[in-house]
């Protein structure tokens, strides 16, 4: 019953990514500059699914991949893949934050949006090297 809860919980945080990723980098790939219209609407009202349910995933998780690196039941790499994961949502979420708000100039705002876009490009790759690393250790 936990088990098959917290399943639930990571296919649907797994498709909320999905979802901030698609609306995040496919309006960029149709070649608006930002993100605006109903590509923002959707993005920011599937941010707080996300975030709520990657805070729930991330709890259950860390008990499986350990914060003490030696005696985890679960290899190094796909360890490293999850606390890097969790470290980049930091700067992703803070970074959004400091951008939309009027404490910096606009210039170190543009750069908070880089950050924002960098710190995404990190976390999809780290999704995709976790899906190719558990295929390949199912064989
Ligand atoms: C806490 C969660 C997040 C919030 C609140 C959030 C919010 C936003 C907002 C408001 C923008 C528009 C910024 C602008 O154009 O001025 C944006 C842009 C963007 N977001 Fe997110 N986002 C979040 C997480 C993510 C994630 C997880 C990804 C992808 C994995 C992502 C990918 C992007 C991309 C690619 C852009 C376009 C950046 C650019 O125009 O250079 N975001 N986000």
């Amino acid at each position: 019953m936990f088990s098959s809860r917290i399943n639930m919980i990571n296919t649907l945080w797994f498709i909320s990514f999905i979802g901030m990723a698609i609306t995040g980098f496919f309006p960029l790939i149709l070649g608006n500059t930002t993100l605006n219209g109903w590509w923002m609407i959707l993005h920011v009202s599937i941010a707080p699914l996300f975030s709520i349910l990657l805070a729930i995933g991330a709890l259950h998780c860390a008990k499986k991949m350990g914060i003490d690196f030696k005696d985890a039941p679960e290899s190094k790499l796909s360890r490293i893949i999850f606390w890097f994961f969790l470290f980049l949502f930091i700067p992703n979420a803070l970074s959004i934050l400091f951008s939309m708000n009027t404490w910096f100039v606009s210039s170190t705002q543009y750069v908070f949006l880089e950050v924002h876009f960098y710190s995404a490009i990190g976390m999809l790759l780290l999704v995709v090297l976790h899906f190719n690393f558990s295929r390949k250790n199912k064989g």
